[in-house]
């Protein structure tokens, strides 16, 4: 048995799995794409599938929704554009510094519900320009989000804003030895320590799909009924098996004098190259060390989430930039899309940081954007 040939006039397969896979194996990654593809519709309606239990609240209908084509999300543009590929979380914070679930909203907010259910909350972002100045005089303009909620949801209240990370590559960072102090592996803060438990809680949380992980329904305050898991747990293999397959984002040669830079200024320290994998031989290039850092108060977004101080981040794996950032050079970067394009993500750097960040705005243009052509080649 050898493996299958998929349709290999067409143009490169954003979502295509990792090379050996036997027959069987595509198969089944073959069923876990449309899975990860295909709408939930809410229970009682009939489709072609049986896709079904969407919400009643949630945030979007599928998981390429947000993680278009296996790739990352954007926040919306300004105040009268809607939240498509970013979600809120939410918590509060008492005066001793104890977090726990907002007592209206959870740990996120669903703007979306099925139909006779009411959304969460209504969610608006506005930017709030910042100037600054690199020591040649060039200058610089960042922005920060300001985030309106309706219905206002207190004064103790703290939120967080994420775009959805790509996922092409998710499943080499499991074989990847990691640090071993962080709460888990995955998402902007490592808090999910498998893939299986961060899909079961991107289902629970974004689309209301119950699972034997996540057995309790999101529900509107007054509460809902649990019935039995909305996805059963073959289907929840097979969509995590699809996420641990998918192909890792394979770079361009690297222009040399960026990727000098990239290890003198610092930035490789945090974003290594290489991590040794667990078993066997090879290394992961994934441009992480896979550990949180402090990133200072610019990126400090008030909201501690499982034990993670809210100041710190998980280094952001860099390879795939270059997908985003050939197409588009200021396509939003860091947690919350704050930074358009790789100098904006560079300029927030700061914490544990401040010192690559000042050794980037200390070059000169010309090696900024050498440095800028190396991270556009990953
Ligand atoms: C509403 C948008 C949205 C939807 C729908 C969504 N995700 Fe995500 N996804 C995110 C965000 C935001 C994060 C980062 C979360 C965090 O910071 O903890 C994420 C993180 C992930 C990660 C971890 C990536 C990494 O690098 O650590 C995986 C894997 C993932 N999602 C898979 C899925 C799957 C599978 C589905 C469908 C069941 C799904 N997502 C649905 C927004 C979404
Ligand atoms: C102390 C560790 C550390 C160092 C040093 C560091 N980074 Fe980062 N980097 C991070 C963390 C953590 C994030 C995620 C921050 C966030 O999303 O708020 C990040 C995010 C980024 C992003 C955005 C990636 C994305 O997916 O949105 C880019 C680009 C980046 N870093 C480039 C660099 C460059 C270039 C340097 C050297 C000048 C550098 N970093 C130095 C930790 C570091």
């Amino acid at each position: 048995m050898g493996t299958v040939a998929y349709a290999q006039d067409l143009p490169p397969d954003p979502l295509a799995p990792r090379a050996g896979l036997s027959a069987e194996m595509r198969q089944a990654y073959e069923e876990g794409r449309l899975i990860f593809n295909g709408h939930w519709r809410p229970s009682g309606t009939n489709g072609p599938d049986d896709l079904v239990g969407l919400g009643p609240l949630y945030n979007r209908l599928s998981c390429a929704s947000c993680h278009g084509a296996g790739g990352r999300g954007k926040p919306p543009e300004g105040p009268n554009s809607p939240f498509l590929t970013a979600l809120v979380r939410i918590g509060v914070v008492d005066k001793d510094g104890k977090v726990s679930a907002h007592p209206v909203f959870g740990t996120q907010i669903q703007d979306r519900a099925v139909p006779d259910v009411a959304p969460e909350a209504s969610l608006s972002l506005d930017w709030e320009p910042m100037s600054g100045q690199f020591p040649d005089g060039t200058e610089y303009e960042l922005r920060r989000p300001v985030l309106t909620i309706a219905p206002d949801p207190g004064p103790d209240a703290r939120w967080s804003i994420r775009v959805a990370p790509q996922v092409y590559g998710v499943g080499a960072l499991a074989d990847a030895v990691g640090p071993q102090f962080t709460p888990g592996l995955f998402g902007w803060k490592a808090l999910e320590p498998t893939l299986v438990t961060q899909n079961a809680a991107a289902l629970s949380q974004d689309i209301g799909i119950t699972s034997h992980y996540q057995p309790v329904p999101i529900c509107p305050s007054d509460g809902c009924a649990q019935g039995k898991p909305e996805i059963d747990g073959a289907r929840l293999m097979l969509l995590t098996l699809f996420t641990d397959h998918l192909a890792a984002p394979e770079p361009d040669p690297p222009p040399a004098l960026g990727k000098m830079l990239f290890t003198k200024i610092g930035c490789a320290q945090c974003h290594r190259p290489d991590l040794p994998k667990q078993m066997g031989s090879g290394m992961v290039h994934a441009y992480t060390d896979l550990a949180l850092h402090d990133m200072g108060p610019g990126l400090d977004d008030g909201l501690p989430e499982g034990g993670v101080d809210s100041a710190k981040w998980r280094t952001a794996p860099l390879w795939g930039l270059g997908r985003v950032l050939k197409k588009d050079p200021a396509f939003p970067l860091l947690h919350d899309g704050r930074a358009r394009g790789a100098a904006e993500a560079i300029l927030w750097h700061d914490g544990s940081a401040a010192g690559a960040r000042k050794g980037f705005m200390a070059l000169s243009k010309e090696d900024r954007d050498a440095l800028i052509a190396f991270l556009t080649s990953l």
